[in-house]
């Protein structure tokens, strides 16, 4: 028997602010941003933020206004990035709770311009609104296309000059598609870094690598890192482990069987029946499903740990419940099962899950749903 809740995943808040110590001594900028979005990648915003500012971040990095928000709802008063918005953002909340803004168009930026004007004009102290720029460097995806650079640099810098806003950062996001590609984005970067200093623009920060390059590519650490996966005590590499790079696994998911059965030869188990047993066995009950964030890849493939032995997931992982064979290992209700955690503690890692689900750690951990409560050791 054991004191878990039945299903839980347990955040060891010592072990995250560890790896941001670890990760800075790595890397060695003059500032460090933990990435905390998506509820700290499935391990809980607020505590993880906290956590992330003991072990020495300095800033904390977010994708939408609504989660900068949140921490700011939370008593967190340390500088925060968010860099994805509506196009129909209203950015006075932002703006007023001194949220920096990630600037992807002209478009946000007039916006941005609009409310802080708005804010300006309904009374009170003028609020002051830090924007940083994000340019389009390769990866397709958010941030300023290299044709319209000049015009936002003009435009920025017209702001600027009003005192209507300050341009705080500028920054981009690799594609981690390989060193040629990096390099090149890098050397895009750095020209349009080139171009907003001949529009006037001279930023206190510069930041471009993520957990991967701040790691293995010192040319893109500029003086600012922003530290997603790496923080949470995960290798972004396929060839470096977790453990190589001196950082623990914040998560550990586990819960406690449910139930218990002993059955026969070529019994079928779960939907489909795509598993059989094939002999007398004894089936435990693990009651974590795809509702959860288990994937149902991992229907036959994951692996589990239960009373210092490992079993396959037997048959298909369903909403709430999976099953494993464990054969004639003692097993019994309320005992302890583990899916992943720190490989020191000889259970299987979110490594081990990903490459079964054919996917990569962050989803593994990201994807843990609201009904696994979370607790926090500190
Ligand atoms: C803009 C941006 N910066 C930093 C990160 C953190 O990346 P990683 O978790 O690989 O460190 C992300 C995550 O996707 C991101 O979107």
């Amino acid at each position: 028997m054991t004191d878990a809740a039945f299903r839980e995943a347990v955040i060891d808040l010592a072990a995250l602010a560890h790896n941001v110590e670890r990760l800075r001594r790595m890397i060695g900028t003059e500032h460090t941003m933990a990435v905390v979005k998506a509820n700290a990648y499935g391990h809980g915003a607020v505590e993880c933020a906290n956590a992330a500012l003991a072990g020495g971040a300095d800033w904390l990095g977010v994708a939408d206004i609504e989660e900068a928000l949140e921490l700011r709802a939370a008593g967190i008063d340390a500088p925060i990035l968010a860099w994805l918005h509506d196009p129909d953002a209203d950015f006075a909340p932002a703006i007023a709770a001194r949220i920096d803004i990630g600037i992807s168009s002209v478009a946000q930026l007039r916006a941005v311009a609009d409310a802080q004007r708005r804010l300006a004009e309904s009374g009170g102290d003028p609020v002051p609104v830090s924007v940083q720029l994000k340019l389009e460097t390769g990866l397709s995806r958010n941030g300023i296309s290299e044709p319209d650079w000049v015009e936002v640099f003009a435009l920025a810098a017209a702001l600027a000059e009003t005192g209507e806003l300050t341009v705080r950062g500028i920054f981009s996001h690799l594609a981690n598609a390989s060193p040629a590609a990096d390099v090149a984005a890098l050397a895009l970067f750095e020209r349009g870094l080139a171009s907003a200093a001949a529009s006037g623009i001279v930023p206190e920060l510069t930041h471009l690598a993520s957990t991967a390059a701040a790691i293995r590519m010192p040319a893109a650490r500029f003086n600012l890192v922003r530290l997603g996966i790496g923080i949470y005590g995960l290798s972004p590499f396929d060839d470096l482990t977790s453990a190589e790079l001196g950082l623990t696994p914040v998560m550990t998911l586990r819960g406690r069987v449910a139930a218990v059965r002993r059955v026969p030869a070529g019994t079928g188990v779960s939907y489909d029946y795509t598993y059989r047993t094939t002999g007398e066995t004894t089936l435990a009950l693990v009651p974590l499903g795809y509702a959860d964030g288990i994937p149902r890849h991992a229907s036959n493939g994951a692996a589990v740990s239960l009373n210092d032995a490992t079993f396959l997931i037997s048959g298909r992982v369903a909403m709430d419940q999976f099953v494993v064979d464990v054969g004639s290992h003692p097993v019994a209700v309320g005992d302890e099962v583990v899916l992943f955690g720190d490989p020191a503690a000889g259970v299987p890692t979110a490594d081990d899950w990903a490459a079964a689900c054919g996917t990569i750690n962050y989803e593994i951990v990201t994807r843990i749903g609201r009904r696994v409560p979370r607790s926090f050791v500190r």
